[in-house]
Parts: C-alpha cells; sequence; structure tokens
C-alpha cells in the first residue's frame, strides 16, 4: 500500500524549537518524511532526494529525540533502516539487526569522532580499519557447517528479503567456505556489499538501451534490481561482484580485532577488499586516507561514496557501544555528494556540427563535487518523454567524475501544475530550416549543411585538439572570426590575412602572425587526423584511422563507392553511407579542393604501415594485354589492397607482369629479364593464395 505523500523536504530548525508541542510536530513531520524515502529508495529504487539530504533530515531527527527523549518511539527511522521488504520474495529475520552507519561529510567531524573515542577508552591514540564506503546494495550471509544457507537484503535492518537462490549465483560468493588455512566456523553470519562495475554497468546500459529496455540510472539501482529478481536465472546473467566487511555472528571463533576478522574471511574463500583496506592510527592517518581514496575514486572500477572507520579492537567496540541504531565506534566519512536536486528553468535546443538537434536543461546553479552545473544534456526528444522532464520542474541531477552532468529523473512529487511540457522544435532554432525527426524521436536534425550552428562548431571541430591541432583556435576565437564574417566555411581559415586578425579585438601583431603560423602548418597533417578534422557524421577517430588504413591516399577514397566501404571490416552500412554521402557533395568537394589549393598535404603513415604486414607487400606487378575479369584500375587496386604495387613499365623492381591476349613488348622485356609472367587464371590463383594467407 502506498503511503500517503508526505512532505518531500520539511524546513526545520532545530534551534528554534523550544516547546515540547513544537517538538512533537516537526519529529512527526521528520518521521512521515524519512519513512517515505525509505520506502522510495529501499522498496521502489527510486529516491526523491538526493543522499546528503537524506543524512541530513535524519541527522536533525536524531538531535531533536536526543534532546526529548520521551518522544523517542521504537517504530522511528532513527531506529530502523530501510523499510518493508517486498512480498513477492520471501522473508529473512536478521539474527542481530542491520545497522547503518553515522555519515559526516567534514574533517573536523572525524577529528571529534576520534577524540570521543579516545576520551572513553582512554587512550592517547586509537586504531581505525578504514575501508571505501562502497555504493552498492548491502546483504547478509549466513554459513551452516560452511555451507551458504541463506543470504538476504537489508530490508528495513530487521528482516530482509530472501535471496537466496539469486546470491548463489555470484561466482564471489562461495557456497562452501574453504578450509584449509582455518577450519570454518559451525555457524557464520557475515555481511557485505553486493556491487556492479563502472564498465560492466556501462555496458549492461548499452545492450539494454540496444534491445530496447529500460537502462538502470547507476550501478547501485542495477545491482539491488538485479539481486531481487525473481528468477535467479536472470541475476546470473548480470555482473554481480562483492566485498565482505563485517561479522555478527561466528559461532566457535573469537577474534580480537576487526583486521583479524577480515583476515579470517578471506582465508574462509570470502572476498575482502585487502587492496585497498587500511589500519589507521588517530584521525590525522584516517584523514590522509580519505583524500587518498577521493584522489582515485574516478579511477576505481566501482563507485564509492566515501570512506568507512571502524575501531579496531573489538573490545573497544563493545565498550563504546550505540547510539540509538548506529555504531558510536563506526563512521561514514562520505566524499561531497555528486547528486543534487534543483530546478529546469528552461530547455534550450543546441545545434551540433551534425546538425543534430539536442535539447539541453538549463538549470538554477547547484554545486556538485565542487563544479558549478548549469546544464545538463538531455539527448533528445525521447528521453525527454520517457524521463517526463518538464520546464519548471525539480530534477534529480548527477555528476559522476569527469562525465557529463545528466538529468537523473524528474521529481513529480514536486509538480504544482505550472510545469510546460517540451517538444522538439519544428524549426531549427539557427537557420529556421524544417527540421527532420526519426521515428523513434531519438534523432532530430537540421538538413541544411550551410546552417550557421553548423559550419561554426565545424570549423571547432575541425581545428581542435583531436583534428588538425591549431592552437589558439578554440571555440572563442572562431566564435569571434565568425561575427566577424571573416570564416564562412573551413577552408576560408586558410585564406585568412594579417590585416583581417588585427581588425579584431585582443589581436596584436604577434598573436596574428602566430595565429597565421598555426594555420599554415596544419596544412601539413595525416590522412586520418584530416578525415576526422572533416567531421563526416559518424567518423570518428578510429573510424577515421580504419579508412587511412585502407586507403593510401585521399583520392582512392573519395572514388570508392558505397559498396567497396561495406566491405572493409570494421565499416557497417550506416556508416559507408555516411561516407559516400558526404564527399558526393559538391559542396564538400569543393571545400577540399579550396585547401588543396591552399597547400593541403596528407601524409598516411597508418597505410604504410598497415601494408607491411600484407601478403604483397614489396611485390610490384604490371599489366599488359586485355584483362577479362577486371580493368586495369580495378587490379591495380586488389594488389594494392593486399600491399602490393602496380606499375605501368618492367624494371628491375617488377615481380610479376600479367599479360592477357594482346600482350606485346612487356611480355617480351619479362621474358628477357627472366620476370615470371602470369596469365589471368594465374594471377587470380596468387590472389587466392594470398589473400588466404
Ligand atoms: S559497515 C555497523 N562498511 O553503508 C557497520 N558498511 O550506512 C555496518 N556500506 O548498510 C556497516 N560500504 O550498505 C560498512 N565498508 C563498509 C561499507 C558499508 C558500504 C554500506 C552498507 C551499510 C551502509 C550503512
Amino acid at each position: 500500500m502506498r503511503p500517503r505523500q508526505p512532505e518531500r523536504k520539511p524546513h526545520i530548525n532545530p534551534a528554534k524549537i523550544h516547546s515540547e508541542r513544537q517538538a512533537r510536530d516537526a519529529i512527526h513531520r521528520l518521521r512521515e518524511t524519512l519513512r517515505y524515502h525509505n520506502w522510495r529508495y529501499y522498496v521502489l529504487d527510486s529516491p526523491v532526494i538526493a543522499d546528503d539530504e537524506y543524512d541530513q533530515l535524519l541527522e536533525t531527527l536524531r538531535t531533536l529525540e536526543e534532546r526529548f527523549p520521551h518522544l523517542q518511539t521504537p517504530d522511528s527511522p532513527t531506529q530502523e533502516v530501510g523499510s518493508e521488504p517486498r512480498e513477492e520474495l520471501g522473508t529473512v529475520k536478521h539474527p542481530l539487526p542491520m545497522l547503518s552507519l553515522r555519515a559526516v561529510y567534514q574533517e573536523d567531524e572525524v577529528h571529534r569522532f576520534d577524540s570521543v573515542c579516545r576520551n572513553e577508552l582512554q587512550r592517547d591514540t586509537v586504531e581505525y580499519v578504514a575501508e571505501p564506503k562502497y555504493d552498492g546494495a548491502a546483504v547478509e550471509l549466513i554459513y551452516e557447517a560452511g555451507r551458504l544457507a541463506v543470504a538476504s537484503t537489508r530490508g528495513d535492518g530487521e528482516t530482509g528479503e530472501d535471496i537466496t537462490p539469486n546470491v548463489r549465483t555470484l561466482k564471489e560468493v562461495p557456497a562452501v567456505l574453504l578450509g584449509h588455512q582455518e577450519p570454518p566456523p559451525s555457524r557464520l553470519v557475515a555481511r557485505g556489499e553486493v556491487y556492479m562495475r563502472k564498465d560492466e554497468f556501462n555496458q549492461l546500459n548499452r545492450q539494454r538501451g540496444a534491445a530496447g529496455e529500460e537502462q538502470f540510472a547507476n550501478p547501485r539501482n542495477a545491482a539491488a534490481g538485479s539481486l531481487r529478481q525473481l528468477d535467479p536465472r536472470v541475476t546470473a546473467q548480470r555482473p554481480l561482484h562483492i566485498f565482505l566487511y563485517a561479522v555478527a555472528e561466528c559461532a566457535g571463533k573469537e577474534f580480537t580485532t576487526q583486521a583479524e576478522m577480515l583476515d579470517t574471511l578471506r582465508k574462509w574463500g570470502l572476498k575482502v577488499n585487502s587492496e585497498r583496506i587500511q589500519l589507521c592510527s588517530g584521525a590525522g592517518e584516517a584523514i590522509r586516507y580519505h583524500k587518498a581514496l577521493a584522489e582515485i575514486r574516478d579511477d576505481l572500477p566501482y563507485e564509492i561514496d566515501g570512506v568507512v572507520y571502524k575501531v579496531n579492537v573489538l573490545a573497544d567496540q563493545q565498550r563504546l557501544g550505540y547510539r540509538q541504531r548506529d555504531p558510536r565506534w563506526a563512521l561514514a566519512y562520505k566524499f561531497p555528494p555528486r547528486q543534487k536536486t534543483t530546478r529546469v528553468r528552461d530547455i534550450v535546443v543546441q545545434v551540433g556540427r551534425t546538425g543534430k538537434l539536442t535539447p539541453i536543461a538549463v538549470l538554477e546553479p547547484v554545486h556538485i563535487g565542487g563544479v558549478e552545473v548549469t546544464r545538463a544534456s538531455l539527448h533528445n526528444q525521447s528521453e525527454v518523454e520517457r524521463k517526463d522532464i518538464r520546464i519548471g520542474d525539480t530534477v534529480l541531477v548527477e555528476r559522476a567524475g569527469d562525465v557529463i552532468p545528466y538529468v537523473v529523473k524528474s521529481i513529480q512529487e514536486d509538480r504544482n501544475g505550472t510545469e510546460q511540457i517540451f517538444g522538439m522544435p519544428e524549426e531549427c532554432p539557427v537557420c529556421a530550416s524544417r527540421v527532420l525527426m526519426s521515428d523513434d524521436k531519438k534523432t532530430t536534425r537540421c538538413p541544411n549543411l550551410r546552417c550557421p550552428a553548423q559550419v561554426r562548431e565545424r570549423i571547432i571541430h575541425f581545428a581542435s585538439r583531436g583534428g588538425l591541432n591549431i592552437e589558439g583556435l578554440g571555440e572563442k576565437r572562431v566564435e569571434q572570426l565568425f561575427q566577424a564574417r571573416l570564416v564562412r566555411q573551413i577552408s576560408s581559415l586558410y585564406s585568412l590575412t594579417k590585416e583581417q586578425l588585427l581588425t579584431l579585438e585582443r589581436y596584436a601583431d604577434r598573436s596574428a602572425e602566430n595565429l597565421l603560423r598555426q594555420i599554415a602548418g596544419s596544412k601539413n597533417t595525416t590522412l586520418a587526423r584530416f578525415l576526422y578534422a572533416l567531421g563526416i557524421p559518424l567518423v570518428g577517430e578510429h573510424i577515421a584511422r580504419v579508412l587511412a588504413q585502407q586507403f593510401a591516399t585521399l583520392d582512392q577514397l573519395l572514388e570508392s563507392s558505397e559498396e567497396e566501404l561495406r566491405e572493409i571490416a570494421e565499416i557497417g552500412p550506416e556508416v559507408a553511407r555516411s561516407v559516400t554521402t558526404f564527399f558526393t557533395d559538391k559542396r564538400n568537394r569543393e571545400e577540399i579542393e579550396n585547401m588543396r589549393t591552399a597547400g593541403l598535404t596528407l601524409d598516411n603513415p597508418l597505410y604504410r604501415e598497415q601494408k607491411q604486414h600484407l601478403p604483397l607487400q614489396g611485390r610490384t606487378f604490371v599489366f599488359t594485354g586485355a584483362l577479362e575479369r577486371w580493368t586495369r584500375d580495378e587490379a591495380r587496386r586488389i594488389v594494392e589492397e593486399l600491399g602490393g604495387r602496380a606499375s605501368s613499365s618492367v624494371s628491375g623492381e617488377t615481380s610479376y607482369v600479367v599479360a592477357g591476349p594482346g600482350a606485346g613488348s612487356k611480355r617480351a622485356q619479362a621474358e628477357q629479364r627472366g620476370i615470371p609472367i602470369l596469365d589471368e587464371d594465374a594471377f587470380a590463383r596468387l590472389l587466392e593464395e594470398h589473400k588466404s594467407r
């Protein structure tokens, strides 16, 4: 049953609460809200609030409950974690409740935590086990007589969902504990986190996208969703991993420290993240650990959202005990959150260099992980509709590492009816041409190759680092040249003069000369770079290299047909069509001619390298007489594709003369020099032999 909808984010300032009546009211509202968020988060896998916002609400409730202890109830969200398990999966009562952790975001709170520990334990220094705080799904594994008996989710902390058959499919979870280093206990209750690696998550999402299935918002949702499948065969298909980090019960074995406990789990064949777990002496080392991990966070294969400290000596943990439902011997020091909620002020449309129209959400600025986010791509009309994002909506925005900020979802509960539905325009916002939208609404294009937005983007791309790398010609400078109408197309870069540049703001003698020198220098480049720089739709750096490996020169590529291109292993039909469409366009041909006239020269080292490994490498063919199966040109191209060369005259370098009917002097010369002469059949056999190598 769906609870009545509570406030999403009540604004309560504990400093302003004095009377019991005020406290009672505030506590009630906070609990309602937190229960609602628990349900969204744990039962639906669909939170409507960022983690740190949730943590703040919980912290406020705790503060109030501490000040008014008689208002404390056993059913308060401070006393439980998560929410009811789903009914479809069976339930499991945890032998001991699964606790949560107090979360802090500031360094001085770590010092405070450490000083509380030191005071209560009456020690000068306390040792902590520090480890990553994994952003996955918490699980409990119960081993009876060394065999996996029960696996469950956290659920509400008291009772979880029975996911035993699903967890059995995880390769990293042993069905039977190992005993060769340490005999397994008669009963073990261990806890840990199941997660999906970032690369595997991306791949899974790509597959789901291609299959038309809904994609997961993040690796945590993907892991949680995969674990809660009713059909374990589905779980088995998902790339899931686990790290164990705690023991709730272990019959017949006494541990002295947390570190020893983890070490023993590892001996029993359970996965422990030994690579990252570290013993820290005191707050200083603990904070350094946090800093070091924050730096490599984006390079780790899995998502983490902070670090966890646990007092190492287990007897000390017991002495410190619990504060409500959090252990006082542990602390989560989280990284600055990378998700925030904000409002969509507007949705604007951007025209890219290939004419693709992209809807962009203009956001009320928010700081996410130290960066101000004001815009986020909404990708396409289909995405806007799938996520139902409207102008005026509150949205959850995420910025993960170096990934472009993206809108996770709209928070429809926050709507007040004034939000506006967005639709892609029918005309290009820049040149007013009628746009073309694909049936699946995933692409919208402006068909006008001369659309100023496209031209400007093409020039920026042409000069960019991956393109011809023209230093000093970044986005702003291109915009300036464009506004001044000095540049209308790529090739006009090559006719820029110093006098023209000097008419522009911020150009002086030296800077104008520098830019012209850079532009002139870009004329000597490679075929691969040039092909990429042209900005042919669907031709990225990789495809540009594939083309350069296949074609010795730009002319050979210009002459090739769509069919020929399709025969190249890595070129699919769409790329082949896009390339031929681009090169058959008269304006593009003119552009290339203009650049050549200006002195463009293209080297192709990739082709040379490639040829060294080809079967006819180093052989020269001379064709003479009539060929029936091929024209001379075709024969030449075949030989070249296999790394050989075709020449029109017989010389000391000639390896074969291919002679058809009517061959005359060249055949005679070959005979004289003792060069092998092949008829068309023999030539065909030779090709077959070499092709199959
Ligand atoms: S220890 C009493 N260690 O964080 C200690 N938890 O906020 C209980 N988590 O339910 C947990 N990484 O899902 C611990 N290295 C780690 C963790 C970790 C992630 C999660 C876990 C737990 C939640 C508590």
